[in-house]
């Protein structure tokens, strides 16, 4: 099973895992094996510590599980709140509900997808942005509405989405600075 088909085994270059990060899986899979539903907790506490679920890492989980891998990605596919992709630093969440889609929405998407060099679901090269698409965020009234985090942006200007990203941008930047010694 694999309803999105996102997590099936692919034939892009191959991903691997650090030994410390089977060593992990590992671990995890062992505090929960016995326990019934195990496959939910393993998945979010291995996502948590890695960010994502990467194929080896879902390989290795169904491995340790004895489920078979189509069961364990069809899982990881179905629930939204699990990430076969790394995330970015923001996550840009354009609303498609109907205020905004007719607001000029759809052109928000667009130029974000372009802006960014992604696709819905994707995160940018640099990791600063995963770019998702939401169904109404409460601020109809001012559509079409893009929210970066927990920032909610209001009649966003295709024109002036550039300058929005790189505020974001800019304040990655500084904070990655500030965490090198
Ligand atoms: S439809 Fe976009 S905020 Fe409601």
């Amino acid at each position: 099973m694999s309803a999105h088909g996102t997590a099936t085994r692919t034939s892009a270059p191959a991903e691997t895992l650090e030994p410390e990060q089977h060593q992990f899986i590992d671990h995890v899979v062992k505090a929960h094996h016995l326990e019934h539903g195990a496959l939910i907790p393993v998945l979010q506490e291995v996502q948590k510590e890695f960010g994502y679920l990467s194929q080896p890492a879902i390989d290795r989980i169904a491995a340790g599980l004895g489920i078979p891998f189509s069961e364990v990605a069809g899982v990881v596919t179905f629930y939204s709140f699990f990430n076969t992709s790394p995330r970015g630093k923001h996550i840009v969440r354009v609303c498609l509900g109907t205020a905004c889609y007719v607001r000029n929405g759809k052109q928000v998407l667009s130029d974000l997808q372009r802006e960014l060099g992604v696709n819905v679901g994707e995160t940018s090269e640099d990791r600063n942005f995963t770019l998702e698409v939401g169904r109404c965020f409460g601020a109809c009234g001012l559509a079409p509405v893009v929210m970066i985090d927990d920032d909610v942006h209001q009649r966003v200007k295709p024109a002036r989405l550039r300058d929005l990203l790189l505020r974001y941008r800019n304040d990655a930047e500084a904070n990655s600075q500030e965490d090198t010694p």
